[in-house]
């Protein structure tokens, strides 16, 4: 995604410098073109000759080119870039391009530049609470530039908090999605329920399924690579998605998915309910875990709350809710009547006739199903590439 894209990498004076080489590194390494503007202050943490070996460009940093007797032409760089990213952007220059002050060749690029900027703030942990970088980080978000938060951990002070500079690794993430193919889920914020629940029965049993959450966790993978936010709400799986855009709550139960997806519901622009919810719960649950005593153990079940249901009842005129239905028999005409039941604009169709389909293959043979198209087939593929496909499917809806 980002061969042949030109970076701008402002840097900027804070210890946090040093990340600059680890991700000049990473971009040239995705085909990325990199140019490095540095401040003076910059120098005293990374010298330019590392920057400028590792971007296989000269640095900038002065008005004026003592060595060719030129005139670094600041408007020219910015807008060469298709993309500025100030990381690490210390207290000092955050101040300054909050304020459009100008006092020197990396503001004066800022100010130029055309393309999106995305900053990545770094500094100790009292400076990154101050109310003044608060709001000059709010400022420059009101501008359009587009925070990369910084993180909490242990800082070069020895103090613990926020206030490091993103991962290098992050950040190119970050920028993947800013580039990827699919550009209506730029930044558009996405929910996606996954995985099974678990119904306690007593203190150590439950009432489960077999569902993996590889569709989940999939999809809610490449919703963040194409700029997308994601609250990832999931019962208990073995494996997590791992990206700075992807917001992730970890439920049990029904009633907890339930409770976590009314609270992000409102806030979102689509919806994709992957989860494998129980129908249904056990009636009473023993906080002690049941003995055997020789006769038959009756378990009285109660239903849970069908989560996408409700929402299709209460979904705005501009959200899209899409599900899954899991069927055995008469595929499509039962998920055609669940789409209109549970109010989907579109519903993912497995059918267990299909080889390689459902909860525990790593592929999938899928239909889609959409409330104005007809049924649209799909081969057997992997999971990702069916995650994919259904984005394509999802972007399309949101032209
Ligand atoms: N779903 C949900 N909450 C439930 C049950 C299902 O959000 N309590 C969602 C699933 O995540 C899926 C869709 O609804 O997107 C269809 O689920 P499925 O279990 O196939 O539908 P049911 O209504 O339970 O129908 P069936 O009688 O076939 O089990």
């Amino acid at each position: 995604m980002l061969s042949g894209k030109k970076v701008l990498l402002a840097v900027s004076g804070s210890i946090a410098a040093y990340k600059a080489a680890f991700f000049v590194r990473l971009l040239v390494k995705e085909g990325a073109h990199v140019k490095v503007v540095m401040s003076e202050s910059s120098k005293d943490f990374i010298t330019p000759l590392t920057l400028s070996t590792l971007s296989k460009n000269p640095v900038y940093s002065d008005f004026y080119n003592k060595d060719t007797g030129e005139w670094e032409n600041h408007v020219e760089l910015g807008l060469w870039a298709d993309v500025m990213v100030v990381a690490p952007a210390s207290a000092n220059t955050l101040a300054k391009m909050a304020n459009g002050l100008c006092d020197n060749l990396l503001l004066a690029t800022y100010l130029s530049a055309k393309c999106p900027v995305y900053f990545a703030p770094a500094m100790d942990l009292d400076m990154h609470a101050h109310p003044a970088t608060t709001q000059n980080i709010q400022k420059l978000q009101s501008f359009g530039n587009k925070l990369i938060a910084a993180t909490s951990g242990e800082l070069a002070s020895g103090l613990e908090g926020q206030g490091r500079m993103a991962e290098p690794e992050d950040i190119l993430k970050l920028l993947q999605g800013h580039f990827a193919k699919g550009q209506h889920l730029v930044d558009k914020k996405i929910l996606i329920t996954s995985g099974p629940t678990h119904e306690a029965i007593d203190a150590v049993r439950f009432i489960g399924n077999n569902s993996s959450g590889k569709m989940g966790y999939h999809l809610a993978m490449q919703c963040a690579k194409r700029g997308a936010t994601v609250q990832f709400i999931s019962g208990p799986v073995s494996k997590y998605p791992d990206h700075p855009n992807v917001f992730i709550h970890k439920v049990n139960s029904a009633i907890e998915m339930h409770d976590e997806v009314k609270k992000h519901f409102q806030n979102v622009d689509v919806s994709i309910f992957t989860a494998a919810v129980a129908d249904y719960r056990p009636s009473e649950v023993s906080d002690k875990k049941l003995k055997r005593n020789g006769t038959p153990l009756k378990i009285e079940l109660v239903e849970n709350p069908d989560i996408a249901a409700e929402m299709g009842k209460i979904k705005r005129g501009n959200q899209i809710n899409v599900g899954f239905a899991l069927e055995t028999h008469d595929a499509e005409e039962n998920a055609e009547a669940k789409l209109r039941k549970k109010n989907f604009d579109l519903i993912v169709l497995n059918s267990l006739q299909d080889v390689g389909a459902g909860f525990s293959h790593d592929t999938n043979k899928i239909t889609l199903i959409s409330k104005d198209n007809k049924p649209q087939n799909f081969e057997l593929k992997t999971k990702q590439e069916v995650a994919s496909d259904i984005l394509d499917v999802i972007d399309n809806h949101l032209k």
